[in-house]
C-alpha cells in the first residue's frame, strides 16, 4: 500500500573523500574546464550581474554590503572586504571546508565527470563525511519504519490526518522512530556502525551502566537538512498520549548541526526562493510543509529557536525579502517585533502577515487553500504599518503621550537599518503618516543612531596610534556622504555610458562636497575620458584607500539591494527611472551647493553693512542666487 514511496536518502554514496589518491593532471584541467565559476559560486550564494562581473555578499566573512566578486573571464573570485580569493577550486575548498582532492570531487560529481573511487578511499572517510552517513542512515532507516512497518501505520495515519500527501512525505523525508528503546541500535549494527557513531550525533544516549539507548522512540520524524541537502539532525514529534516527554524532542548540537545557523526547509526552498525574490518565515515544521504542499514553496521555518542573526545572513544569500507569517497569539507578536528589528540591522527588507486569531499558517492553509494563502503574502504591511498597528491596537494613539512613544518606536526600528537610503524613506513615510515634520524626526532617529564608535571609547584610557585614529575619523566621514551624492554615483555605475556625459553635462566634481565622493567623481571622469567606459571593479582596482573601495562598492550595491518591492514604497530608484533619479539627485546637489553661496553671501553682506562698505553688490549676487535657485526648480528632465 505504501510502495507510492521513493526513498529520497541516498544510499551512503562511496565516499566523496579520496585523501591519498593522485588524480592526474589531465583529469584535473577537464573538470576545471567544466566548472564555470559562476555557475557554481551562483548555487552556492547571490550574485548579481555587475557590468562584466558578479558581485554578492561575501561567505568568508559576515558582512552587509557586498564586496564579493566574480569575473567569469578570469574565472576568479576575489572579496575586497576579507580578501580572500582564487579559481573555482580554491573556492569551493574554502567554501566547502574541504581538501585539494575533495574539491575536485565535488566538481567532478557536479559535472558528471568520473573519477575512480577505491575501498581504501572509503575507509578513510574523516570524522564529517561519517557523522553525514550516520545521519543519512538513520534518516532512511525512519522512513523505511513509516512506509514499510505495520507499527509506522499509526504515525502514517497522523500524517494523512494533517492531510500530508505521500509526494510531501518524501519530499521532507519524514519518518516514524519505533517505540522500543534498541531498534535503531539494531539496525545500526547490523550495517556495521558502531554505537559510539550514534552517540557522536545525538542518536543513542549512554546509560549509568555504559549501555545505549535511542534517542527517538515512537515519534514522528522531521529530518532536518543542511543547505547542500545533506540530513544533519532531526526534529521529533510526540504522537502517543503515553509519551511524557515535550510535544517536540530536536537532535542535540553536534558537529555537523548548529541550530542557531540552520533554517528548516532551506535545502527544499532556496530555487523558489531565489526564483520568487523573497522568503516567507514561519515558526514550524508542520507550518512549513503544510504551505510548501499548499503551494508556496519559497518558506523557511526558523523551528524552535528565535530568529537569529545567522539564519538572516544565511537567508541573504538567496535573497533580500523575508516575509514574517507568524502565529497571531502574544508569543507570536512578540517573536515578531524581535525578528522585525533583527532582520533591519541585518539590511533585508521585511513584510509583516498578520493571521486571524488562534490559526497558524499549518491550520490557515489547511482551512483556506493555497491561493488564499497568497493572498494573505500579497496583503502583508511594512513594518511602520505593523508596528502602528500594534500601537493602535495597544490604545497608544487615544493619547498625545502614547502617540509620541509609538512614533519614538517606530524611529528605534528604522534607526536599525544600516542603509542611510532607506531609511529616509521610511522617516517619509512615517512623516506623512502622522503628519509630522521630517526633520524632526531625524533628530529623533540621531538619538538611536549617535553611538559612540567603540574605538573612541578606548582613546580615552589608552593611547591609540594617531594612523589609526585617523582611520577611525574617516569611517565616521564616509557615513556623511550626501544621499545626492550617492545616488548620483550609484546612477553612474549603473549605466556608466548613459549617465555619465548627462550626470557630467550637468555638475562638475568639485560641486560635490564630500572629499570622497568628489574623488571618485574626479577618477570616473578621467577614465571614462581616456577609455570611454568605466568598470566599477576595474575603479575599485585603481583606488589606493580601502575606504574608498568600500564606499564604492557599497554604493554600486545600494541600488540593488533596494529591490522590486522596495519601489512600491516609493523608492524613486527603478531601473526605468535611472534618469529621473539622477536628475533629482543633481536638481538636490546644485541647489545645496547655491543655498551655501547664499549663507556665505549673507555673511558677507552682514559684515560690509557692520564695516560700512558697500552692500550692494552683494544684494545682487544674492538676487543672482535666488533666480538660479529658481531656474533649478523649474528644470525639466529631457532626454536625448
Ligand atoms: N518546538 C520545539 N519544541 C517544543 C515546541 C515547539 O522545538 N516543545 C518548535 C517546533 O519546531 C515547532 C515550533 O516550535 O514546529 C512551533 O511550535 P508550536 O506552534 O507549538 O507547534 P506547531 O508548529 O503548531 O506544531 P503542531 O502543528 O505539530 O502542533
Ligand atoms: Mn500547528
Amino acid at each position: 500500500m505504501v510502495n507510492t514511496f521513493i526513498c529520497i536518502f541516498h544510499i551512503a554514496v562511496k565516499s566523496r573523500y579520496l585523501p591519498d589518491v593522485k588524480i592526474p593532471q589531465e583529469k584535473i584541467d577537464e573538470i576545471r574546464a567544466a566548472s564555470d565559476i559562476v555557475d557554481v559560486i551562483s548555487t552556492r550564494l547571490q550574485l548579481k550581474k555587475r557590468g562584466k562581473d558578479y558581485l554578492g555578499l561575501c561567505p568568508f566573512h559576515q558582512e552587509k554590503t557586498p564586496s564579493f566578486s566574480v569575473s567569469p573571464n578570469k574565472q576568479m573570485f576575489y572579496c575586497f572586504g576579507c580578501h580572500r580569493g582564487g579559481d573555482v577550486i580554491k573556492f569551493v575548498m574554502e567554501y566547502e571546508k574541504s581538501s585539494y582532492i575533495e574539491a575536485l570531487e565535488i566538481l567532478a560529481e557536479r559535472a558528471g565527470i568520473s573519477i575512480t573511487r577505491t575501498e581504501e578511499a572509503y575507509e578513510a572517510a574523516n570524522e564529517t563525511e561519517k557523522m553525514y552517513n550516520v545521519m543519512s542512515f538513520a534518516a532512511r532507516a525512519f522512513f523505511a519504519n513509516l512506509t514499510k512497518t505495520t507499527e509506522g501505520e499509526f504515525a502514517l495515519n497522523y500524517f494523512r490526518e494533517r492531510s500530508f500527501t505521500n509526494q510531501t512525505m518524501t519530499t521532507f523525508g519524514l519518518g516514524y522512530s519505533l517505540r522500543g528503546w534498541d531498534s535503531l541500535l539494531k539496525k545500526a549494527q547490523e550495517e556495521g556502525i558502531d554505537p559510539e557513531q550514534l552517540e557522536k550525533v545525538g542518536l543513542v544516549r549512554r546509560r549509568e551502566d555504559g549501555g545505549n539507548y535511542d534517542t527517538f522512540r515512537g515519534r514522528v520524524m522531521f529530518p532536518i537538512f543542511n543547505t547542500n541537502g545533506r540530513v544533519i539532525a532531526f526534529g521529533a514529534r510526540k504522537i502517543y498520549e503515553d509519551d511524557n516527554l515535550g510535544k517536540y524532542i530536536n537532535s542535540s548540537e553536534t558537529p555537523i548541526y548548529h541550530k542557531s545557523k540552520v533554517l528548516y526547509g532551506l535545502s527544499q526552498a532556496k530555487d523558489a526562493i531565489r526564483e520568487r525574490d523573497f522568503v516567507v518565515l514561519v515558526e514550524g515544521y508542520a507550518d512549513l510543509i503544510s504551505v510548501y504542499q499548499a503551494g508556496t514553496k519559497n518558506i523557511v521555518a526558523s523551528s524552535g529557536t528565535a530568529l537569529t542573526t545567522e539564519q538572516i545572513q544565511l537567508i541573504s544569500r538567496y535573497t533580500k525579502n523575508i516575509t514574517l507569517v507568524y502565529d497571531a497569539d502574544s508569543a507570536g507578536a512578540n517573536a515578531m517585533m524581535r525578528g522585525v528589528d533583527l532582520i533591519l540591522e541585518g539590511g533585508l527588507d521585511v513584510r509583516i502577515v498578520q493571521l486571524p486569531e488562534n490559526e497558524d499558517p499549518d491550520s490557515y492553509v489547511r482551512k483556506n487553500g493555497g491561493k488564499a494563502f497568497e493572498e494573505l503574502l500579497k496583503r502583508s504591511v511594512t513594518f511602520i504599518d505593523y508596528k502602528a498597528n500594534e500601537f493602535q491596537r495597544a490604545g497608544n494613539f487615544d493619547s498625545p503621550e502614547g502617540k509620541a512613544e509609538a512614533v519614538r518606536g517606530l524611529v528605534q526600528s528604522i534607526a536599525k537599518i544600516g542603509d542611510q537610503l532607506k531609511r529616509s524613506f521610511f522617516i517619509k513615510e512615517v512623516a506623512e503618516k502622522y503628519n509630522l515634520y521630517e526633520s524632526m524626526l531625524y533628530s529623533e532617529l540621531e538619538k538611536f543612531t549617535r553611538r559612540v564608535p567603540h574605538k573612541f571609547v578606548e582613546t580615552a584610557k589608552t593611547e591609540i596610534p594617531e594612523e589609526e585614529r585617523a582611520t577611525n575619523k574617516r569611517k565616521v566621514l564616509v557615513s556623511e556622504i550626501p544621499l545626492e551624492e550617492k545616488e548620483i554615483l550609484s546612477a553612474v555605475f549603473e549605466d556608466p555610458k548613459e549617465m555619465i556625459p548627462f550626470i557630467f553635462g550637468n555638475v562638475h566634481p568639485e560641486d560635490f562636497s564630500h572629499p570622497i565622493s568628489r574623488k571618485i567623481s574626479e577618477l570616473i571622469l578621467s577614465v571614462f575620458d581616456e577609455t570611454g567606459e568605466v568598470d566599477v571593479n576595474h575603479l575599485i582596482t585603481m583606488l589606493t584607500d580601502d575606504q574608498e573601495k568600500t564606499m564604492v562598492a557599497n554604493i554600486t550595491f545600494n541600488r540593488y539591494q533596494l529591490g522590486e518591492r522596495w519601489n512600491k514604497i516609493g523608492g524613486k530608484v527603478s531601473e526605468t527611472r535611472l534618469y529621473e533619479s539622477a536628475f533629482g539627485a543633481i536638481k538636490t546637489l546644485k541647489k545645496k551647493r547655491l543655498e551655501t553661496e547664499l549663507a556665505d553671501n549673507r555673511i558677507n553682506m552682514k559684515n560690509a553693512s557692520m564695516s560700512g562698505s558697500d552692500t550692494i553688490p552683494f544684494l545682487k549676487h544674492q538676487q543672482e542666487i535666488l533666480t538660479r535657485l529658481k531656474e533649478i526648480d523649474g528644470l525639466k528632465l529631457m532626454k536625448g
